[in-house]
């Protein structure tokens, strides 16, 4: 995939920072900081934390103070990943291309890994440089997105218990809206505050994330069906295999690719208003739709 300019120049300031927001490899216990490392480190898109520094761009020309902001978003999805695969849950052992943290250290360590980062995560985003309420709200709608209302972990607990068993539409946008899209609403969020938006303009970015986000999850499904292992750097088709509550389990790749596109749709209805200035999340969200991995 043709990756856009900016993109990979996001990813590098994302890669320095996360770099130098965790605690070194030696920091005393080193078990611990080795497998945060290690899943951090392992090759993701950093999909979220750029859609969060972009959508601080819209409000402000220096993002710099967004920064830990967008890599606590990526310490989450970390942990989440982590997490998902471990024994208990998923059970994978292929994750970015990689052995799972858990493969690599053992249960226990990627327990920890996991617990550690979402702890990072909220002492990065207590620390960033930003206004003090700015921050508390930023705060405040990472935890929730991250929780059990609405968000993450109460998506995740849904996923499980949906499967092996045939569920509702209704479910299954619970589902994903959860588990998915919450995290990455988060992101445009956080970075939409840590740029400066008004409410008015938080509001509207958060319609695009939760859409964005949704969509992310449906074409997740999408590529789980139609891509090899070796693309998706995890092991592909495991959705059928656990019988896991997806689109195209429900309404078939085609209709699937279709709903995708309506959400991409949607999305860009939301930030037409900023005309140019949304040019690069204009790119994201095609890239959100479009990717093969
Ligand atoms: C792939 O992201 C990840 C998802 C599509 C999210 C799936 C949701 C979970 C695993 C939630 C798990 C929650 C808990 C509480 C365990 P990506 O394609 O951006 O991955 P990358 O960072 O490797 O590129
Ligand atoms: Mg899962």
């Amino acid at each position: 995939m043709n990756l856009p300019a900016f993109f990979e120049e996001d990813r590098a300031a994302v890669d320095a920072a996360l770099e130098r927001l965790m605690p070194k490899e030696n920091a005393q216990p080193p078990s611990i900081h080795r497998a945060m490392r290690y899943s951090v480190q392992a090759g993701g898109k950093r999909v979220r934390p750029i859609l969060c520094l972009e959508s601080a761009r819209i409000f402000s020309a220096d993002v710099t103070p967004a920064l830990p902001v967008a890599c606590a978003l990526e310490f989450i999805h970390t942990y989440s990943l982590i997490h998902d695969d471990l024994p208990a849950l998923d059970n994978d052992d292929l994750r970015r291309g990689k052995p799972t943290c858990h493969k690599k250290f053992g249960e226990a360590t990627a327990i920890l890994a996991g617990d550690a980062l979402l702890t990072l995560a909220f002492e990065t985003l207590a620390n960033a440089p930003i206004e003090p309420a700015r921050r508390v709200a930023i705060l405040s709608h990472v935890a929730a997105s991250a929780g059990t209302v609405n968000g993450m972990v109460g998506g995740q607990v849904a996923d499980l218990e949906a499967e092996g068993r045939s569920i509702e539409p209704a479910e299954l946008e619970y589902i994903h809206r959860s588990k998915t899209a919450a995290l990455i609403r988060a992101s445009v969020v956080a970075g939409a505050i840590s740029g400066g938006a008004d409410e008015e303009n938080v509001a509207r970015l958060k319609r695009f994330g939760e859409t964005i986000g949704w969509a992310f999850q449906v074409v997740d499904d999408i590529l789980d069906v139609e891509e090899s292992s070796a693309t998706l750097g995890k092991t592909a088709g495991k959705d059928a295999a656990q019988k896991k509550a997806t689109y195209p389990a429900l309404y078939g790749l085609e209709q699937s690719r279709k709903f995708a596109q309506e959400l991409e749709s949607r999305a860009m209805a939301e930030i037409e208003p900023y005309g140019p200035r949304a040019a690069r999340l204009r790119e994201l969200t095609e890239l959100i739709v479009h990717r093969r991995a």
